[in-house]
């Protein structure tokens, strides 16, 4: 029997989705391309935070299915992208895999269809790249004989408060009725929703909430730096300025930034602004700040590393929290790796301290996974707090008996160090 709804690519975004959809009755199959991720979810385990193996079991009990079969898409009613969108290898948008499911949608598509894109890209991906490819291999026309919208995902992996029910969602379609067909498959299972005019305002709003992240976060980092400078407390002015009720929304420096979104998606709005004669000054600025932060934890651990040893090589220095983001077991993009990068080449002996992350490889190097907290920092010169995981938070650590460099402003005792 056809699917009410197809999935294309069932990752952080289309797992959860399918989970949605599923649990609000539609009759949905997943497609992706990667055999290792259809055989798992077939078999009832998830690869994605967030989502549980028995969740997944449940699902399976209702009817859902993984397949790498394009065929699946026949006869289904909604089909929705989630495909990624990393850069090439030169820092550009990467759209084969957007491209390719396309190809794979417009083998199968039928008069009725909605095909809605959920991966971020720039303005104009919906309308300049995929409907060309929808239209030319399949003979039918987007807004007259298929429905085609993009509606970005808002999903927060870790959030415990905002789901993909309770956050509203952008939907934005070709036509008024592409839209109208989009709501009307999202209002089964969001409770708001927010029509955009067109699918590149829905598209620039998307990239506008990941840039803003961005720019904020680089803006305390330099504030971060300049406070280091200049002896003052960088923890302490955050403290003080957050207590304004309007007007200022508090973001905190760290470590650098990481994941597949926050760092990838301003440099799809750098690219396509560029290709249009626009420089975004406030861009560039902004990844040259955060570009920086790595080098600048390594160099302050160095020093302490130093001060404990004598000197960097040989000395140890244990990471804890090699994830991108507190409490999640994802370490995409995250910079930690650059950090023990930088350490290893000084010839610092790097181990590591994370619940989420069974394994961490630098540069080809697995780096030593210490199992128990308490040992590890008794046997380390420098602990570098690089995540805010929740496990952290009763533990003492300012009290241990090696130095700490923290680069969240977390831990309190005379050896530690703040960012
Ligand atoms: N992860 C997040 O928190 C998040 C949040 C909002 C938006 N997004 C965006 O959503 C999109 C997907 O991100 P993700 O984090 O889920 O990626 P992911 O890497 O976790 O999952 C993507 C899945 O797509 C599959 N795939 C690749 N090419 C395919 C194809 N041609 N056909 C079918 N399947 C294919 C991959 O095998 C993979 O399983 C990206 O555009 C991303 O920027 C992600």
């Amino acid at each position: 029997m056809a699917a009410e709804l197809v999935v294309m690519g069932l990752g952080h975004v289309g797992l959860p989705l399918s989970r949605a959809a599923v649990s609000a009755g539609l009759a949905t199959a997943g497609y992706d391309v990667s055999e290792t991720v259809v055989k798992g979810l077939s078999n009832g385990r998830s690869h994605v935070g967030g989502v549980c193996d028995a969740e997944v079991a449940a699902m399976l009990d209702v009817g859902f299915r993984a397949t790498d079969d394009p065929a699946v898409l026949e006869g289904a009613q909604t089909v929705v992208i989630c495909v990624p969108t990393g850069l090439t290898e030169g820092g550009l948008p990467d759209l084969s895999a957007v491209e390719a499911a396309a190809e794979a949608v417009a083998a199968w598509l039928h008069p009725g269809m909605l095909v809605v894109l959920e991966s971020t890209s720039y303005p104009g991906t919906t309308e300049d790249v995929v409907r060309p490819l929808l239209e030319r291999g399949s003979g039918l026309r987007a807004g007259e004989d298929f429905h085609l919208a993009f509606s970005p995902q808002r999903i927060d992996p870790g959030n415990t408060t905002w789901n993909i029910h309770n956050t509203p969602k952008i939907v934005s379609g070709c036509t008024a009725l592409c839209a109208k067909h989009a709501v009307a498959f999202y209002s089964r299972f969001v409770d708001q929703l927010v029509v955009a005019r067109g699918t590149r305002e829905a598209e620039m709003a998307k990239l506008l909430e990941n840039t803003y992240r961005y720019v904020n976060i680089a803006l305390v980092d330099e504030v971060a730096l300049f406070c280091h400078q200049t002896g003052i407390d960088i923890w302490d002015v955050l403290h003080c300025a957050a207590s304004k009720p309007f007007g200022f929304a508090p973001f905190s420096p760290g470590p650098g930034i990481g994941g597949h979104c926050i760092p990838v998606d301003p440099r799809y709005l750098a690219t396509r602004a560029e290709s249009q004669g626009f420089a975004f000054r406030t861009l560039a600025a902004a990844q040259d700040v955060l570009s920086r932060m790595p080098d600048h934890v390594v160099n302050r651990a160095l020093t302490l590393l130093t001060e404990a040893h004598g000197r960097p090589e040989g000395a140890r220095v244990l990471l804890l929290g090699v994830t991108y983001k507190p409490d999640v077991a994802d370490i995409r993009e995250t910079p930690a790796r650059r950090i023990a990068a930088g350490l290893l080449a000084a010839g610092a002996d790097v181990r590591y301290h994370d619940p989420y992350v069974a394994e961490f490889t630098v540069g080809g190097r697995t780096l030593p996974r210490a199992e128990n907290l308490q040992d590890a920092m008794a046997h380390a010169d420098v602990a570098v707090l690089l995540q805010d995981h929740a496990c952290y938070a009763g533990q003492a650590l300012g009290q241990a008996r090696c130095a700490l460099l923290d680069t969240r402003g977390k831990a309190v005792g005379s050896r530690v160090t703040l960012l």
